[in-house]
C-alpha cells in the first residue's frame, strides 16, 4: 500500500519518517499490521487508565477503518512511531505531537502496551532515543509531557531520561505532573551534544 505522507515544516524536516535505533528499541513509522495490538491496548482498561485516555469501545472493523484512514492522512505536527525490540517485536507506541515551531517545543507521549516489557528499561530507551533524535535533527528547544500524578513508574522512567517536574495540571478530575527537558539540560547530559 502506498501512503501519502505529510511533508514536515522546514525546522522539523529532520524528524522524518525513518527508523531510529536506540540501545534496546527501534522506532519506526506505523504500519497496518500494528492495528491488532493497538486495538487491544486501547481497549485495555488498565492501560487506558494509566494513560488517562478514554477506553476504546468501538468495534474492530470500525477501528480498522479509522486506523487505515490515519495511515493515509497523517495529522500535521504529529509523529506517531511504533516501538519495537531490536529483534522486531512490536511492544508499544510513542508520539511526538503538539509540535509548535514558534514556541520551539513539542509534547511527547509513550505507551509500552506489552506489560512483559515494563520495568526493563524499554520505556527509558524509547524516550532517550526520540529525545536525542529530536534535539539532533530539529531546532526545537523543549520537550515536555504530562503524566498522572500517581503514575510513579512513568515519572521514574522520565526522570531517568533527564525530565524534571515543571508544573501541575488538573483536567477532567485527574491531577497531572508536567515534566520537561530543555535542549540545554539535554546537552549537559553525558550522552548529549
Ligand atoms: C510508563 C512506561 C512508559 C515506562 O516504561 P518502562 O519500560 O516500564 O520504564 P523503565 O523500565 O525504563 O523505568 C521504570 C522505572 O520505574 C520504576 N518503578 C516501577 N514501578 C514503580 C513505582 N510504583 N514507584 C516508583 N518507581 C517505580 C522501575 O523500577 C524503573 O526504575 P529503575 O530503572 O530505576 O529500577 C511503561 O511502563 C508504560 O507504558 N506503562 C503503561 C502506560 C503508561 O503508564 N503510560 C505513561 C503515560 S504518561
Amino acid at each position: 500500500m502506498r501512503l501519502r505522507k505529510a511533508s514536515p515544516p522546514a525546522g522539523l524536516r529532520g524528524l522524518g519518517f525513518k527508523v531510529i535505533t536506540g540501545s534496546k528499541v527501534r522506532l519506526r513509522e506505523k504500519k497496518l499490521s500494528d492495528v491488532r495490538n493497538d486495538y487491544a491496548w486501547q481497549s485495555d482498561p488498565e492501560l487506558a487508565r494509566l494513560d488517562a485516555a478514554p477506553l476504546l469501545t468501538a468495534s474492530f472493523p470500525f477501528y480498522l477503518l479509522d486506523f487505515t484512514d490515519q495511515l493515509r492522512h497523517p495529522v500535521p505536527h504529529r509523529y506517531p512511531l511504533a516501538v519495537e525490540t531490536l529483534d522486531g517485536r512490536f511492544i508499544g507506541n510513542c508520539t511526538c505531537y503538539d509540535i509548535d515551531e514558534k514556541k520551539g517545543e513539542a509534547q511527547l507521549g509513550i505507551m509500552i502496551g506489552d506489560r512483559t516489557y515494563w520495568d526493563r528499561g524499554y520505556g527509558a530507551d524509547t524516550v532517550t532515543t526520540i529525545v536525542n533524535h529530536v534535539f539532533m535533527n530539529t531546532e526545537l528547544r523543549r520537550i515536555y509531557l504530562k503524566t498522572l500524578d500517581w503514575n510513579l513508574r512513568a515519572q521514574r522512567c522520565f526522570a531517568k531520561c533527564g525530565f524534571t517536574a515543571c508544573g501541575q495540571l488538573r483536567r477532567n478530575g485527574d491531577d497531572f505532573v508536567l515534566m520537561e527537558l530543555t535542549r540545554e539540560e539535554w546537552a549537559r547530559q553525558p550522552g548529549g551534544v
